[in-house]
C-alpha cells in the first residue's frame, strides 16, 4: 500500500468525478430511446429497480475493492487474492476492458466535438444533411479533431487526480445540469412536445418481455460504469473515512436521475419534429440518433428560433454530449494509466504518455475502419453480420464482457475477500451502515441473486451477439 497515493480532495470531489463518468453519451442518448421503446414508463420503473437492486450493491463491492486494496484493477485483483493466477487474469480482463472502451470511446468523442465545432460555426445545416455523416467520418478533418479531443483529455489526467480529474468535474458536471435543464426547458416550449413526455412516461407493460428486461438491466449496468475497472479506480483514490455506501448512492441517484430527464429533452424534440413518430421507427444505436437524426430536427427549429437559434440549440446539446463524452474518456483512460502506474512505479506523465501514445495506435485503425482501409472495414463476420473492427470492439468489450467483469468483482468478494472484512470496508466512516437493511441486502443479494442474474446475461449476450441465439427471449 503506498502512502503517496493520490486521493480526492474531498467527498463531493469523489462523487461528482465517478457521476462525470457514469454520465454518458448512454445516458443522454442511449437511455430514453431504449425507454422509449420498451415500454415508456414501464421501462423506467423497471430499470429504477434494476439499479437500486442489483447496481448498487455491484458499485458498492467495486469501489470497495478498490479503497481497501489502494490499486487499480489487476493489482486489486492479485492482492485481494493473494497473487493467485486466475484472478489475476480476471483482473486483467477489467484492465483491458477499460482499454480497448477507450478506444472507441475516443472515436464517438471525436466525433462529437467534429459536430460542435460545425454547429458552432455555422454549419448546422451540413449536418442535418444524410450524407453528411459518412463523409465526415472519413475525412482527415478527423484527425485535428482526434489531436483536440486527446488534448483535452490528456491535460486533465496530467493534471492529477485532485487538480486534473476532480477538478474537471467540478466544473463540467454542474455546466452539464445547468445546459441540459436549460435545452429541456426550451424543448418543452415547442410544439407537440408534451406528445413526447406522454410516450416517454405512459406505462406500456404489454412490452415487457424477457430481452426488453435484459436490455434495462444492460443499459443500467453500463450506465453506471460497472465492469469497467473504474470504480475500482476511483475507489482506490477515495478517502479512507468517507462515506461509501452514502457516496454510492449519490452517484447511482445522479446518473439515473440525468438519464431520466434526457428523456425530457430527446423525446419533446423528436415528437416536435414529428408528432407521428412511431419509436419503433427509431435507430437503435446512438450513434445513428445523435448524428443523423437529430441535427435535422435542430435544423427544423429555425422555422421557429431562426437558423442562429437553431444552430445555437444544436451546439449547446453538442457541447453538453461532449461535456458527458469527457468526463467519461477521463474515468476510462485513467484505469490503465493508474495500473501501469501502480505495477511499474512509473510517474504520472511518463505512464500517460506511453498509455496515450498505443491507445492512439488503435484510435487510428478504428479511424481507418470505415471503409479506408478494406480489412478494418471488414475485420469479421459472425452471427452473419460483417463486422468492422470498431464494430468488434464494441461488441466484445463493451457489449459483453461487462457483466462477466461485474461477476467476477462479486466473486471475488464472496471466495477471497471475504463479506465480514468487505463488509467492515463499508462501514468505515459510514456508521450507520452497520446493521442496517442496506446492509443486510447487500449481504444477501451479493451472495444469491445478483452473481446468478450477471452470469445469465453474459451467456445470453453470447448466444445472441456472437451465435444469433437468444436464450431468454
Ligand atoms: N456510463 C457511460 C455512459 O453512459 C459509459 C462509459 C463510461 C463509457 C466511461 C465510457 C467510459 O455512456
Amino acid at each position: 500500500m503506498s502512502a503517496s497515493r493520490e486521493q480526492f480532495g474531498s467527498r463531493l470531489g469523489f462523487i461528482l468525478a465517478a457521476a462525470g463518468s457514469a454520465v454518458g453519451i448512454g445516458n443522454l442518448v442511449g437511455f430514453p430511446v431504449a425507454a422509449a421503446k420498451n415500454g415508456g414508463g414501464a421501462f423506467l420503473f423497471i430499470y429504477a429497480v434494476f439499479v437500486i437492486f442489483i447496481c448498487l450493491p455491484v458499485m458498492m463491492a467495486e469501489i470497495s475493492i478498490g479503497r481497501h486494496t489502494q490499486h487499480a484493477p489487476m493489482n486489486a485483483f492479485r492482492s485481494l487474492s493473494y497473487g493467485h493466477r486466475g484472478w489475476t487474469f480476471a483482473g486483467f480482463l477489467s484492465l483491458i476492458t477499460p482499454y480497448m472502451i477507450a478506444v472507441f470511446y475516443t472515436v464517438i468523442t471525436v466525433w462529437l466535438f467534429g459536430y460542435l465545432w460545425e454547429a458552432a460555426t455555422g454549419g448546422l445545416a451540413n449536418l442535418a444533411d444524410p450524407n453528411y455523416f459518412g463523409a465526415f467520418i472519413n475525412s482527415n478533418d478527423v484527425f485535428l479533431h482526434l489531436i483536440a479531443v486527446e488534448a483535452i483529455v490528456f491535460f486533465i489526467l496530467f493534471s492529477g487526480v485532485k487538480g486534473g480529474i476532480e477538478r474537471g468535474a467540478k466544473i463540467m458536471m454542474p455546466t452539464l445540469f445547468v445546459m441540459l435543464i436549460a435545452l429541456v426547458l426550451f424543448v418543452l416550449t415547442l410544439d407537440n412536445a408534451f406528445a413526447g413526455v406522454r410516450y416517454y412516461f405512459v406505462p406500456d407493460f404489454s412490452k415487457i418481455n424477457s430481452s426488453v428486461i435484459n436490455t434495462a438491466l444492460s443499459q443500467a449496468f453500463f450506465s453506471l460504469s460497472l465492469g469497467m475497472g473504474i470504480m475500482i479506480t476511483y475507489g482506490s483514490y477515495m478517502q479512507r473515512d468517507d462515506d461509501l455506501p452514502s457516496s454510492a448512492k449519490f452517484v447511482a441517484a445522479t446518473d439515473t436521475l440525468v438519464a431520466f430527464i434526457a428523456g425530457l429533452l430527446i423525446m419533446p424534440a423528436i415528437f416536435s419534429f414529428n408528432p407521428d413518430t412511431n419509436t419503433a421507427d427509431l435507430s437503435d444505436s446512438s450513434v445513428g440518433l445523435i448524428f443523423t437524426f437529430l441535427p435535422k430536427i435542430f435544423l427544423a427549429m429555425q422555422t421557429s428560433i431562426g437558423y442562429v437559434g437553431a444552430s445555437l440549440v444544436a451546439s449547446l446539446f453538442f457541447l453538453l454530449v461532449f461535456f458527458a463524452a469527457i468526463t467519461s474518456l477521463v474515468s476510462i483512460t485513467e484505469v490503465p494509466n493508474s495500473a501501469l502506474m501502480g505495477s511499474a512505479k512509473y510517474s504520472r506523465t511518463r505512464s500517460l504518455s506511453i498509455i496515450g501514445a498505443s491507445m492512439l495506435v488503435f484510435t487510428v485503425l478504428c479511424v481507418f475502419s470505415f471503409g479506408r482501409i478494406e480489412g478494418l472495414t471488414q475485420f469479421m463476420t459472425y452471427a452473419g453480420v460483417n463486422k468492422s473492427f470498431f464494430d468488434v470492439i464494441i461488441d466484445v468489450f463493451y457489449d459483453t464482457i461487462l457483466p462477466l467483469n461485474g461477476l467476477l468483482a462479486c466473486l471475488l468478494v464472496l471466495t477471497h475477500w471475504k463479506r465480514t472484512n468487505f463488509h467492515r470496508e463499508l462501514e468505515r466512516g459510514s456508521p450507520n451502515y452497520r446493521n442496517s437493511w442496506l446492509e443486510k441486502y447487500v449481504d444477501f443479494s451479493l451472495r444469491t441473486f445478483i452473481p446468478a442474474i450477471l452470469l445469465i446475461i453474459f451467456i445470453n449476450t453470447v448466444a445472441l451477439k456472437y451465435f444469433g441465439v437468444s436464450l431468454i427471449g
